[in-house]
């Protein structure tokens, strides 16, 4: 069995292998892809792909833990990174090792993703003392979304650039095992992912950073309310699960099913 670890992560950015990240938020999923990817992230875009909701902002640390337990019974080998929400981390470092250290210790989560850069690394340090892997999280930080105003590509301008490639020495400083770039231009990423030695995991990022993330759904065509420029579909699972249901429905209204072998004598 492949089982990837923080060192491995290491390793392959040091053997430039590409790294394989997908979200998984239940134990069904976890269980199909786990074996082949390096890394499952339990997203807080649980709140619109799982809940339903707008953003991330309403996701919980209960929720974080709920689904992190269920993708741990249906995983085989990869790394469990799991999100810390919104608020369970920016008022102060206390809360914020308390927060992470239910993730790991309830949910059993591997590594904790924060986002943010300069303005949460006492935060991602005090973490790191306490024994939890972090991983950054920076550019379009989908929970900064009331300071945004919208989900646009960042770091598009120079200033915000320079911002983007200091957060990410100070969050490697401080001890973040990788970091997730979201939303950057390729030329910028790549930047960041030849200054770094932690791997930069990027999502809408180009092609240069040290590996990939996708969310599971968009990426199976299963979640199709809205589809970003960076997204690939490989599949089309929602398509596939409506003609599945709407055969399902034709044969039972015509007599079809059960047939003789779904049946008990
Ligand atoms: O929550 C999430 O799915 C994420 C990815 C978009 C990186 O943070």
């Amino acid at each position: 069995m492949n089982k990837t670890t923080v060192a491995t992560i290491l390793e392959k950015k040091q053997k430039n292998n590409k790294l394989t990240m997908l979200t998984c938020y239940d134990y069904i999923m976890a269980k199909l892809i786990s074996k082949d990817v390096d890394m499952l992230l339990v997203g807080d875009s649980l709140g619109n792909v799982q809940l339903g909701y707008e953003n991330t902002i309403p996701v919980t640390i209960e929720n974080i833990i709920y689904h992190t337990k269920a993708v741990k019974r249906g995983n085989s080998g990869a790394l469990i990174v799991a999100d810390m929400p919104f608020m369970s981390y920016e008022a102060d470092i206390k809360s914020a090792v308390i927060n992470a250290g239910r993730i790991i210790k309830e949910g059993r989560a591997q590594v904790v993703k924060i986002e943010g850069g300069s303005e949460i690394i006492k935060q991602v340090q005090a973490i790191v003392n306490a024994k939890i892997p972090v991983m950054g999280h920076l550019g379009l930080t989908p929970q900064a979304i009331n300071k945004f105003g919208e989900f646009k590509v960042q770091g598009r301008n120079k200033e915000d650039a320079l911002k983007l490639i200091n957060d990410a020495k100070l969050l490697q400083e401080a001890g973040a095992c990788a970091i997730v770039l979201e939303a950057i231009p390729e030329d910028l990423a790549k930047e960041i992912t030849k200054t770094l030695t932690i791997p930069t995991i990027g999502i809408g990022a180009g092609r240069y950073c040290d590996g990939q993330v996708l969310v599971v759904y968009d990426m199976l065509g299963m979640f199709v309310d809205f589809t970003p420029k960076f997204v690939k579909k490989y599949a089309n699972v929602g398509q596939i699960i409506q003609e599945a249901v709407k055969n399902y429905i034709d044969e039972v209204k015509e007599g079809k099913f059960p047939e003789e072998g779904n049946i008990y004598k």
